[in-house]
This record gives structure tokens, C-alpha cells and sequence, in this order.
């Protein structure tokens, strides 16, 4: 028998660690979530996404009574970049959380399906998307979304 050991690197860093452009990205999540239509979880999440260009694009989750019909932050966001800059990669994205009256302490995690829909754009683009998941007092960053998804499954 073999065994195989995955490690995933993740920096933890706080707001004035980051790059100013990381700054403004961080700031648009957190806007974000001020719009997300979440009656049923009040769970509010922002996402914020930087494209190669510069440009930047913000979602957050819309919900539905009928609940698988709602969407993720991270989904809202990316794939409205998908829609309106096909051919453009993406860099960067940036997650955080609202509830309660407050952003949330641990840093915010996109879901397994918002991850598996991250990383076609970071494979479609061959180009890595950096992830910074957004928490009160920490931010972690990662440098890849295989990170967050290791054993992914891409192409057949
Ligand atoms: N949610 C996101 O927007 N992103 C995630 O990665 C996890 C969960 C939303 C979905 C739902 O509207 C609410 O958070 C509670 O699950």
C-alpha cells in the first residue's frame, strides 16, 4: 500500500497586508454583501472578482423560496465576468460574510459546487486565480482554487 499526503498553503494575513489593489477587491466583497437577497438564511455573502484588465465585478447570493432555485456570491459573481468578459481571465476573488449585524469572525468558504465553478475559469484560462476568503481579522489567501478543491475533477 502507497499513501498519498495533501498539504494545501494558505497565508493568513491581515487587511494592511495586502495590496492595494487586494484592498479595493476586499472592500467590494464586503459591499457586496450589503445587496445579497437572502430572506430565508439572513446569511449575506459577498464576492468581489478582479479580471486580468483590471476590471472588477461584485455578486452576492439571491435566494428563492424555493430553495435550490437561489445562488451562491461566488457563482453570481463569476459568472456574470463569464458573461460579460469571456475571453478575459480572472485573478482574483474575494469572499466574505454578513450576518447577524456583522462580518464573519472565520474567514468565508465558497461551497463545493461554487468551487468546482471557480476552478473551470482558472482551467478554461490556464492562468491561476489567486482566493482570498475574507474573515474579520484574518484573511486567507490561497494562490490557486485546486487548493480549495484538491483531486478536482476537469476534463474527460
Ligand atoms: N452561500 C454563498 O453565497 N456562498 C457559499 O459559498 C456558501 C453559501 C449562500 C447560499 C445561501 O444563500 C446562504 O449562503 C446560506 O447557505
Amino acid at each position: 500500500m502507497d499513501e498519498k499526503n495533501i498539504t494545501t498553503k494558505i497565508l493568513v494575513k491581515s487587511y494592511n497586508e495586502l495590496k492595494d489593489v487586494e484592498k479595493q477587491l476586499v472592500d467590494l466583497a464586503k459591499e457586496a454583501t450589503q445587496d445579497s437577497y437572502s430572506p430565508y438564511s439572513h446569511f449575506q455573502v459577498g464576492a468581489a472578482i478582479l479580471l486580468e484588465n483590471g476590471v472588477m465585478i461584485k455578486g452576492c447570493n439571491q435566494e428563492n423560496a424555493a430553495f435550490p432555485v437561489g445562488i451562491c456570491a461566488e457563482r453570481a459573481a463569476i459568472f456574470n465576468a463569464g458573461a460579460n468578459y469571456p475571453d478575459v481571465p480572472i485573478t482574483c476573488i474575494a469572499v466574505t460574510a454578513f450576518t447577524q449585524g456583522d462580518f464573519v469572525e472565520d474567514p468565508c468558504s465558497p461551497c463545493g459546487v461554487c468551487r468546482q465553478a471557480i476552478l473551470e475559469f482558472e482551467t478554461r484560462s490556464g492562468k491561476p486565480i489567486k482566493v482570498m476568503l475574507v474573515g474579520k481579522s484574518k484573511i486567507y489567501v490561497l494562490d490557486t482554487v485546486k487548493d480549495l478543491l484538491p483531486l478536482c475533477f476537469t476534463e474527460f
